[in-house]
């Protein structure tokens, strides 16, 4: 095809893992990628040696290094789009003026994110294409979010909380995405300008599939007039292992492999997500109550501002008698596609969500901000396929969601549509007719054509 890409991923594993997956997916069409990333949480280039890699200096202090995640993620991400500015045109500028004996760059394909690439793009006058990393459904709460404002929603009165929004059902009130920040202000500029740069890219790719949200795409249709291309899920093309930015303990595997079927709760919670200590145990005792065996990752970070080792709480180890294993990371994809695993209890990031969909496994969610809100409400009402512990993190609903997901007969209707929506969702991606499949052949075609 003789066609270079230069892709930019957000250096956050939730966004990195689908950038690079997408990078896999195209270089095997036959095109030649460009990876530019920041110094913070970069990829681990050894495991690519058919990318080239431009790194760009972020402007981050030296503490940052080597954190996979941080604590007010606007204003890191405001900081970082301000910071790379510089760096990322020049690094542009050498690689379009180097083009003795090169092919020609089609586009650049970043984050929805990054939205300070758009102008740098017109600059050069080269198609950009914004990659929308979480859902559409999500996506779609985003652009409403003015209309939300308006009618005082945001202020998620306590009374308000439960009121079903006839703006968008099946949302709540209290299930308006809205990132934690010290300063809501950021926010509210940080997904406007993400939205008004995506609006004038070239196109937009969401990683998700029809089969899941066709509604939700038909909806956006009236917000972005840009060609947009559903290619997802992405992970099944090329799994998120090379891109982990911590080790995967796969001793989680071997444990697995002595627990009898659908018999074990996973629970994992990303990257990013934090709690006191208060909700930690509440977790803890939860997952103990419930007498199920379970595989709980507890990431350095998931406690607030501790890195290093978690003291459970008092009891616990007695309580939970040898039924449970905790790993630091977990190779997530290989978990969940285990024969082991009944139930995954989540934050419902988006990758997890997908990845957890694929594998025909039901979900309890417990979002913490963003765009899980969303995904997790979808999950509980429209897909059907999981159970939102609608009172945070309390060990009663905890145990109680536990044992009726699992074992009981009520979990027995969820259980099976996670399945035939496993079926449904996996066709997507079948080379004669799935949706993701035409759409990744009508975006290949689409950006040759630029
Ligand atoms: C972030 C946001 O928090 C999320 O809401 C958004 O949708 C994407 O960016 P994160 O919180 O890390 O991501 O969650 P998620 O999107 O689920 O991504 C986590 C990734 O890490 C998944 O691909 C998962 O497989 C991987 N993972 C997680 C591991 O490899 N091992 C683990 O133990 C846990």
């Amino acid at each position: 095809m003789g066609r270079r890409l230069v892709l930019f991923p957000v250096p956050f594993q939730g966004h990195i893992n689908p950038m690079i997956q997408l990078a896999n997916l195209l270089h095997s069409k036959g095109f030649t990628i460009i990876i530019i990333h920041t110094k913070f949480n970069s990829p681990d280039q050894s495991k690519y040696p058919d990318f080239t890699f431009h790194i760009i200096p972020d402007g981050l202090a030296e503490e940052h290094d080597d954190e996979a995640s941080t604590s007010d993620i606007t204003l890191f991400l405001k900081q970082l789009n301000f910071n790379c500015f510089v760096p990322f045109r020049e690094c542009l500028a050498n690689l379009l003026s180097n083009v003795e004996n090169e092919d020609p760059i089609s586009c650049l394909i970043t984050d929805t994110n990054w939205y300070f690439t758009q102008d740098i793009a017109d600059g050069f006058k080269l198609p950009r294409i914004a990659f929308r990393t979480c859902s559409i459904c999500c996506f779609l709460a985003y652009q409403l979010l003015p209309l939300f404002r308006e009618k005082g929603y945001l202020q998620k009165q306590d009374s308000q909380l439960e009121v079903r929004l006839t703006e968008f059902p099946p949302l709540k009130v209290k299930d308006i995405p809205f990132m934690k920040s010290r300063d809501h202000r950021v926010v509210d500029k940080f997904i406007r300008q993400m939205i008004e740069k995506t609006k004038a890219a070239s196109g937009l790719i969401f990683n998700s599939s029809k089969e899941l949200e066709e509604n939700e795409l038909i909806k956006i249709g009236q917000h972005i007039c840009i060609p947009t291309f559903v290619l997802g899920p992405l992970h099944k093309y090329f799994p998120a292992s090379s891109s982990s930015l911590l080790k995967q303990d796969r001793t989680a595997i071997s444990w697995l492999d002595k627990q009898a079927p659908k018999s074990v709760i996973f629970v994992s919670f990303g990257s990013i997500a934090e709690m006191d200590e208060a909700q930690l145990s509440e977790v803890a005792w939860g997952i103990a109550n419930s007498k199920q065996p379970f595989l709980w990752v507890i990431r350095p970070g998931l406690l607030q501002n501790s890195q290093e080792l978690v003291r459970l709480p008092n009891g616990f180890l007695e309580a939970e008698d040898g039924r449970g294993y905790i790993v630091k990371w977990a190779p997530q994809q290989e978990v969940l596609a285990h024969p082991a695993v009944g139930a995954f209890w989540t934050h419902s990031g988006w990758n997890s969500t997908l990845e957890s969909i694929c594998e025909g496994v039901p979900m309890i969610c417990s979002p913490f901000f963003g765009d899980q809100m969303v995904n997790s409400r979808f999950v509980n009402d429209v897909w059907k396929i999981g159970v939102q512990l609608e009172k945070g993190l309390a060990r009663g609903e905890i145990e109680m969601v536990i044992r009726r997901l699992m074992s009981e007969k009520e979990g027995e209707e969820i259980r099976a549509t996670a399945m035939s929506l496993k079926e449904k969702i996996n066709s997507s991606l079948e080379e004669h007719g799935g949706s993701s499949n035409q759409s990744l052949e009508s975006f290949i075609d689409y950006i040759v054509s630029l």
